[in-house]
């Protein structure tokens, strides 16, 4: 295989087309431009049209079947293929078109770590579709058509080799990137991004960025990304789902046990140090627990400080893109009844660096991450119990009903445990 400036391993590009003046301009130009030159990939063309086998250089033909337009002659597309094997090596081997699996990130990381790709251009409309069994895979760039696969060619082109070392200035760059992997199946959006000025149109820069903490940057960062994804692309999210085994702790008051054990959790009651807590389900579970709190509706702590959402499934992937979330990690729910309740301390939450709020300005303590927000129509709460929703701080009897509470986790912990 032949190697680029500093020793590295070139990607040679094969491209099959009617137009290779198309595709060549482009290379010339940027980082595809000097990668050229550097050595790091290289990009044959070969026209399928000097591999027809008339005089007339015929390459398409009409459709079995009638239907408009014409189709890419089988022969001269394999022929063309077979005659860069045979003369430059084996490659793997593309075919464009809008019917097949579109082409992601993921593909092209996948086909970043080949010695060489061949990729099929189609013309007219289309392959005739005995092409198909002579290639590697059929890849689309999306779903809408263009009136060839030269474009496409040179999406994958830019897209696969950048991923390839010596390609970009900064490799940096590739591992914050939209879809970049973070370990697992993770595909989300980046977060957003400003440069100056602070202020644009009225548009401030968000505060936490223009300071210095990193670490309260990578937070806000990671919590945008998940915004984003959930906002615009929610299909992309990866397949998170709560295994059967995960450790699972309810923060609750002490009459709520039974209930709470018929789910499967187990209950903690009584005055809870977060702290200590921490260090116990470290030691037992050999991770760190990760704290959620679940927002009944009405009169609840305030959501301001953590982000929350009505959908606990959104609240499960928040979990993960800002932190280690594996089958063993413990997960404590929190229930919002028990949060600075001033009228008793069972199931209090307590932390150290944080006083407990009085009772007009409740707020989720700090370890908690983030709020599943049930609405009311969320779990259909009868309307008997919606109006005694404000007295839910009021009393040290149970505040919710237990037949309730078991609703909501019922609905949670389904719905969670769902791919
Ligand atoms: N040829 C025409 N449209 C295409 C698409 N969306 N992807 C790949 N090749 C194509």
């Amino acid at each position: 295989m032949a190697t680029g400036a500093g020793g590295v391993m070139s990607l040679g590009f094969e491209i099959f087309t009617l137009f290779p003046e198309a595709v060549a301009g482009f290379l010339q130009a940027g980082l595809m431009g000097k990668a050229i030159t550097a050595g790091h990939i290289s990009v044959h063309t070969t026209n399928f049209r000097e591999f027809a086998s008339d005089r007339h250089r015929t390459v398409d033909d009409t459709p079995y079947g009638g239907g408009a337009g014409m189709l890419l002659k089988p022969g001269p597309v394999v022929a063309a293929l077979e005659h860069a094997v045979a003369a430059r090596g084996p490659m793997h081997t593309v075919m464009l078109t809008p019917a097949a699996p579109t082409f992601d990130q993921r593909a092209a990381r996948r086909l970043a770590t080949l010695p060489r790709i061949g990729i099929l251009c189609g013309r007219y409309e289309g392959f005739d579709d005995r092409v198909r069994d002579c290639v590697d895979e059929c890849l689309s760039i999306g779903d809408f058509v263009l009136n060839g696969g030269e474009v496409a060619a040179l999406v994958l082109v830019e897209a696969i080799a950048r991923l390839r070392q010596g390609v970009l200035g900064n490799p940096e760059s590739i591992a914050h990137e939209s879809f970049a992997e973070t370990g697992g199946d993770d595909r989300w959006l980046e977060p957003p991004h400003f440069t100056r000025p602070v202020v644009f149109r009225g548009l401030e820069v968000p505060k936490v960025l223009q300071g210095g903490n990193h670490r309260a940057i990578a937070r806000y960062r990671q919590v945008e990304a998940w915004r984003r994804t959930w906002a615009l692309r929610p299909q992309l999210r990866p397949r998170l789902r709560l295994c059967d085994e995960q450790p699972l702790y309810c923060l609750a008051p002490g009459e709520l046990a039974d209930t709470i054990k018929s789910h499967g959790l187990e209950p903690l009651s009584g005055p809870i140090d977060a702290k200590r807590v921490r260090k116990q389900l470290t030691r037992r579970h050999g991770c760190a627990p990760r704290w959620v709190g679940l927002g009944l509706g009405g009169g609840n702590p305030t959501a301001a400080s953590v982000p929350a959402s009505a959908n606990p499934k959104q609240v499960l992937d928040l979990l993960a893109v800002t932190g280690a979330l594996s089958e063993q990690t413990p997960i404590v729910l929190v229930l919002d009844q028990v949060i600075a309740s001033p009228k008793t301390d069972e199931g209090i939450l307590t932390n150290a660096a944080q006083p407990q709020p009085d009772a007009h300005q409740r707020r989720w303590p700090a370890p908690v991450e983030a709020v599943i927000q049930m609405s009311a129509d969320a779990h259909q709460i009868p309307g008997r119990e919606l109006a005694q929703r404000s007295q839910i701080y009021e009393s040290s009897q149970p505040r919710v009903p237990g037949e309730w509470i078991d609703q909501v986790l019922s609905r949670v912990l389904s719905t969670l445990r769902q791919p």
